[in-house]
């Protein structure tokens, strides 16, 4: 045996050690690469590379042109903006989504000229906003948009949705994604609300680790891998009034325990770059602000991508935030706080302003050096120096079948059951229905912004093989089964009456409530409530006995409060995607059992929003954390029940808490159940919050089957900012809850 056992050690030894130095050699060659390539750059090359333009700056057609003409290329612009100002990066479509065929032209030509006609041959690096997934190539697989994936609790599904946004942006010959958001949904109002992952910390964490893993893999440079974008950095989604690119108050504490781990997750998992938040926290410009770029990304987090400004956001630091005099002052400000690419993006004023402030001394070239290695560092991370090219052959698998099926996965397991009295869901196939309300019979009401358009709201130019919820209950139950009357628009009444009359001939009514797509600033509301004549709809429809299920699609918890209580079964189906109507009437007619969890305190008063994670004052006296529904709340045509949880009574601080727990599937049917792990720092140097997710599994149960599901808790997860805001983990007394179990440990 001994015989065998040393060689055997040798063996491996020299195995690890020749899989490390190549790697090393890889990274080395990696430097060298970089470095001799920087070496050969002129001032104007790197400034170049640090420049990003929108692609209306080298198409024939300018802004607004007709979403439904493809585009052509202007090859004077387009030698204008790579070879006389040498720029390193081309974003967007230039109004809507192009085939892939046309975009695979597109790139072309810029890599052409890019590659054969610049001095140094450096590749052009393409950005687009694939916010859930492809979502300007026609034709596409677009998934749930991010708020619904994180109802889901899948991480699998989450990491497979990003590698498939990868696959179809890469067909098309885009290597960038502007995806992740990784702001937290603490503010129902703001309009982005829908691109996160939701309130909690620790799920948008996991989620952003997941989805950073799936767009780029182990190694980006495979030809179905791309480069993801964590964005905005950092607390754009928390403004003060709730409107986008609004200030915020944020302290570093709350920065530091609650909005810098998802940011900390996705840069572990190698994400290549970060984009700047358009806002302001504490009165500081986020692209002004050295310390949250320079001293906290690149420094504590030890980021190595490069940082991206957002749209014309280094020009706002003069024009609207005013903290900068000049638009020179206002470039130099940015470069100096870490900004490395500038979204300009319709002019070449960055480039020109930055090289005046380098040859007046202004910004050290040392600072333009390390934003250029950054950018080429990111560039050969992709591939691109080998080639630039779209891979012709992924056309053949771009939105397949398969795709497809993850995609209608991903709903199904998203879609949330928030109310279901006297069990009325699943109904039965022969009964006879009324389809009404608003976001019933468009498609643009499933997949909100980001979606062929910027804003998403072009109803004509989406698929249409894809199924409204109209048809999708048509396509179930049979089109005689089925009437529709709309009732309403979002905003104004169209026929209330007729869908009242309607309802007397059948045996329950769907009602389909929510928004219209927006995206951005133009999705400002001042109202969380529900529009009036939605609620009244719901109201009038009431009256009539029949049962009403309610499906709300809709991007952030607009209130409903006042029709609670006048329907029997509600489905959140926040923003599902393209195979959105399909999984709610899967779930409907009980094909699918409801396994979605709320990702967010759903309110029931406009003012009335607190996360679950809140402080002791936020329940006390008169406070009371009180939503219409608790984050994590989601139900099932199946029961689970709870037993045997265990865990480490006491352990010396940086030891590790082992904690596990049987699930029991109680009920009848087979489903899927989030176990989720709370716990409670009972006394803190500063005030803790009543609990906190720190772990989280998807079991699939049949009917009668039980689990045990292990958990560890490491100091990690037990630490938090103290009065000093230095990270710590103090001894005392915590709280572990599963379900409706509660257990102790002491940490000493
Ligand atoms: C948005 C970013 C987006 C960029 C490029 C900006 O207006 O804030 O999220 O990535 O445009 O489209």
């Amino acid at each position: 045996m001994k015989k065998f056992f040393i060689p055997l050690v040798l063996i491996v030894i020299s195995v690890i050690f020749l899989a490390f130095s190549s790697k090393a050699n890889d990274v080395n060659e990696e430097d060298k690469f970089i470095e001799d390539l920087l070496a050969k750059m002129t001032l104007e090359e790197k400034v170049g590379q640090m420049t990003q333009i929108t692609l209306e700056v080298v198409t024939k057609e300018g802004e607004g042109r007709d979403p439904s003409k493809p585009l052509t290329m202007d090859i004077d612009k387009l030698r204008n903006a790579l070879v006389d100002y040498k720029i390193g990066s081309i974003i967007n479509t230039g109004g809507a989504a192009n085939t892939v065929e046309a975009w695979q032209e597109i790139i072309t030509t810029i890599q052409d000229v890019a590659t054969k006609e610049t001095n140094l041959k450096i590749p052009i690096l393409y950005g687009i906003d694939a916010i859930h997934g492809a979502s300007y190539t026609l034709g596409s697989t677009l998934f749930p948009q991010n708020i619904t994936m994180a109802a889901s609790r899948n991480l699998d599904l989450v990491k497979e949705s990003a590698a498939i946004t990868s696959y179809e942006i890469r067909a098309s010959g885009i290597p960038w994604n502007f995806n992740p958001v990784l702001g937290l949904g603490r503010q129902p109002y703001w309009p982005r609300f829908w691109e996160t992952f939701g309130e909690d910390s620790y799920l948008a964490a996991q989620l952003a680790e997941n989805y950073v893993m799936g767009i780029q893999g182990d190694d980006p440079s495979n030809p179905v891998k791309a480069a993801a974008c964590i964005k905005h950095y950092l607390g754009d989604s928390m403004p003060n009034n709730g409107r986008d690119r609004t200030p915020a108050w944020i302290p570093e504490r709350v920065i530091r325990d609650i909005l810098l781990p998802p940011y900390a997750a996705g840069v572990k998992a190698g994400a290549l770059t970060v984009m700047v938040n358009s806002g302001e926290n504490n009165g500081i410009p986020a692209h002004s602000d050295q310390f949250l770029i320079t001293e906290i990304l690149k420094g504590e987090l030890q980021f190595k991508g490069f940082v991206v400004s957002d749209w014309e956001d280094i020009k706002r630091l003069h024009t609207r935030d005013r903290v900068a005099a000049t638009p020179k002052e206002a470039v130099k400000m940015a470069v100096m706080a870490g900004l490395d690419m500038s979204m300009v993006p319709f002019d070449f004023s960055f480039a020109t302003l930055l090289i005046e402030l380098v040859n007046e001394g202004e910004v050290p070239l040392s600072r333009i050096d390390d934003a250029v290695k950054r950018i080429l560092y990111v560039k050969h991370k992709l591939g691109l120096f080998d080639n630039p090219y779209p891979n012709k052959e992924l056309i053949n698998g771009f939105a397949s079948d398969e795709f497809r099926k993850v995609n209608l996965k991903a709903a199904q397991e998203a879609i949330t059951l928030l109310k279901n009295e006297n069990s009325i869901l699943p109904l039965s196939k022969d009964k006879k229905v009324l389809v009404t309300g608003p976001t019933s019979n468009q498609m643009m009401n499933l997949n909100g912004g980001w979606t062929i358009t910027w804003q998403g709201n072009v109803e004509s130019l989406y698929p249409k093989e894809k199924n409204t919820f109209l048809e999708a209950v048509q396509a179930e139950i049979g089109d005689d089964n089925v009437s529709f009357v709309q009732g309403v628009t979002i905003n104004s009444e169209i026929n209330i009456e007729e869908a009242v009359k309607a309802a007397e001939n059948v045996d329950a009514i769907f009602a389909c409530l929510g928004e219209d797509p927006y995206c951005e600033t133009p999705g400002n509301i001042t109202d969380l409530t529900l529009d009036e004549v939605q609620l009244k709809l719901v109201n009038e429809l009431s009256k009539t006995g029949k049962p009403i299920v309610l499906v709300l699609y809709e991007g952030r918890p607009r209130g409903i409060n006042k029709i609670v209580d006048k329907v029997d079964a509600i489905l959140m189906g926040y923003l599902p995607g393209m195979e959105g109507a399909d999984a709610t009437v899967d779930i409907i007619y009980g094909e699918v059992n409801p396994s979605g969890k709320l990702p967010f305190s759903y309110p029931k008063t406009p003012m009335g929003f607190t996360t679950y994670d809140y402080k002791p004052l936020e329940k006390f006296d008169v406070n009371d954390y009180d939503p219409q529904w608790p984050f994590g709340f989601g139900l099932s045509y199946t029961s689970y029940e709870y037993a045997d949880l265990s865990v480490t009574e006491s352990a010396k601080i940086g030891e590790s808490i082992e904690v596990s727990v049987k699930v029991t599937n109680t009920g009848k049917v087979a489903g899927k159940e989030t176990v989720e792990l709370y716990v409670t720092d009972l006394y803190g140097s500063v005030t803790r919050p009543v609990k906190q997710l720190k772990g989280f599994e998807k079991v699939y149960l049949e009917s009668g089957e039980s689990k045990v599901i292990n958990f560890t808790l490491t100091s990690d997860h037990l630490s938090f900012h103290n009065r000093e805001n230095k990270k710590v983990v103090e001894p005392g007394d915590f709280n572990v809850k599963i379900g409706n179990l509660i257990k102790s440990f002491t940490l000493n």
